[in-house]
């Protein structure tokens, strides 16, 4: 039994979740499930990114105290991770007073790799950093990804010497102790590893209030990114506790557009402190609204809320965690997420559990209540090495194959003839094990669901331990 640790990014608060955001909780939930099933001890961090300008504008703008501005957001995402059946074990918001203390003291540790210097560059409110000329250039003086000029800034600022810990990152990354998933964004990070400067890590208290007050020095406060990388520690009590039980962390899941931040700051501000590099980084595609990158301008946000109350929390899992690939862009269009409900969830898998426990209730099977799930190898090797979109199709090549078999077999045939009553139940038993089994190995990406079926053929959903169908279907398809 291992202690497994798990982190996802967090979100800023200058909106509500947007359906982005749900990738990094499902993959990271997937995860979770998968190390609980095994006996793991799983520790499942979530949280809330409360500070920097971003953030403080809006709340300007909106009138409203910045503070209950982060309070009511925050609110909002923890709820939206329950609505996605997440269940992280702890949720961290960077304005706890204990992650402010304890980012200060982070800060005081990292003081013989920091040092005073002024800069003037070109620099993203919405990246919240500055950018290379090189990369103002490239993209004619706009970000892209925010659609805004970049702005010049003239600053006093502190910085890390990245330079000191970039041999010890490359080594790290190219022998795979620090683990950067997909492989491509490796080499991608080790480039950009080459040309990263040295970071500026505080900005003067004139540009930004809104964040923790850089000790020793009332005129800065710290960039938003120290504060924020430094939640995945603070969490477990560093540097007030020991936390060598859950640190280095198992896998911390982030989108590729802050992997360069995860991938390049978070090591040198960890190798500065001491401590071990985390084990895996998995970067996460994005989602595209028919093929488009969402954006408020271009007026195509979908909101998870919508889709999660169009056809339920199965669909939504099913849907993002089968259809948008674990390591590449994906698309979500309503028809594409109809028809997935409709042929894949409903049609598949529904029909396959109501017609079974249909033809189980018809010779008054009971539950299989020694049911005990197999080892699939292939399966395990899928899921640990976080190829979570190929291990849910391999699943559902199971609920395939099961179909399949029932059509060949016939058993409602073999119903009608009495002399073949042994081999019918034997098939039907057969069957039956068989749907536990992908039952089992579906948990982890549709949990109640998977329950739901384990209950009906086991007996536990019948007072008499029999099998017998849902109520109601378990996906209807006009919901
Ligand atoms: N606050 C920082 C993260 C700090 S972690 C120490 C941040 N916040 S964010 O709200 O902009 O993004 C949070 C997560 O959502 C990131 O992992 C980001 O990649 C992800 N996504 C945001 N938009 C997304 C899509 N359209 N699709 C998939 N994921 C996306 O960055």
């Amino acid at each position: 039994m291992s202690k497994i640790y798990i982190t996802t990014a967090i979100p800023y608060v200058n909106g509500a979740p947007h359906i982005g955001h749900a990738l990094d909780y499902l993959l990271a939930d997937v995860y979770a499930r998968y190390q609980t099933a095994r006996g793991n001890t799983v520790r499942f961090q979530a949280g809330t990114d409360e500070h920097g300008n971003k953030i403080y504008k809006k709340a300007e703008e909106l009138g409203i105290p910045v503070q209950s501005y982060v309070d009511e957001n925050s609110a909002k995402f923890r709820e939206f991770i329950q609505k996605l059946g997440v269940e992280p074990t702890d949720f961290i918001r960077t304005t706890d007073e204990t992650h402010e203390h304890r980012c200060q003291a982070i800060w005081q540790k990292l003081k013989d790799h920091i040092y005073l210097d002024s800069y003037e560059g070109w620099y993203c409110e919405g990246c919240e950093r500055f950018v290379t000329d090189k990369e103002y250039e490239e993209n004619s003086g706009t970000c892209p990804d925010h659609n805004k000029p970049y702005q010049k800034l003239k600053e006093e600022n502190y910085y890390l010497r990245i330079a000191d810990f970039k041999p010890q990152i490359e080594k790290a990354i190219k022998e795979n102790a620090l683990q950067i998933l997909p492989e491509f964004r490796a080499k991608e990070v080790l480039q950009l590893l080459k040309d990263t400067p040295d970071v500026s890590i505080s900005r003067p208290t004139s540009q930004l209030q809104w964040g923790i007050k850089v000790p020793g020095d009332d005129s800065q406060v710290m960039y938003v990114w120290i504060d924020a990388l430094s939640n995945y520690i603070t969490i477990l009590g560093y540097p007030d506790q020991d936390i060598s039980d859950y640190w280095p962390a198992t896998a911390q899941f982030v989108g590729k557009d802050i992997l360069r931040f995860h991938a390049i700051i978070w090591p040198a501000m960890l190798l500065a402190l001491g401590l071990p590099l985390p084990k895996t980084i998995v970067s996460h595609g994005f989602v595209l609204a028919d093929g488009q990158k969402m954006s408020k301008s271009i007026g195509n946000v979908v909101d998870p809320l919508e889709v999660l109350a169009d056809k339920g929390l199965a669909a939504f899992r099913y849907f993002f965690l089968r259809h948008a690939d674990t390591f590449a862009d994906s698309d979500f269009t309503w028809e594409k997420y109809h028809a997935a409900y409709n042929n894949e969830l409903a049609n598949d898998l529904g029909n396959l559990v109501q017609r079974l426990a249909n033809l189980c209730k018809k010779q008054d099977l009971s539950g299989l209540t020694n049911f005990q799930p197999a080892a699939d190898p292939k399966y395990d090797a899928l899921m640990s090495d976080f190829c979570f979109t190929k291990a849910f199709d391999y699943v559902w090549e199971k609920v395939a194959a099961l179909n399949k078999e029932i059509d060949d077999k016939k058993p409602w045939e073999l119903a009608k003839l009495p002399e073949k009553h042994d081999e019918l139940i034997s098939i039907l038993e057969k069957f039956a094990t068989d749907l536990l089994q992908t039952a089992h190995l579906l948990a982890p990406f549709l949990p109640e669901v998977a329950t739901a079926i384990t209950d009906i053929f086991t007996g536990a959903s019948d007072t008499n331990s029999k099998i017998v169908p849902p109520a109601t279907p378990l996906f209807p398809k006009d919901r």
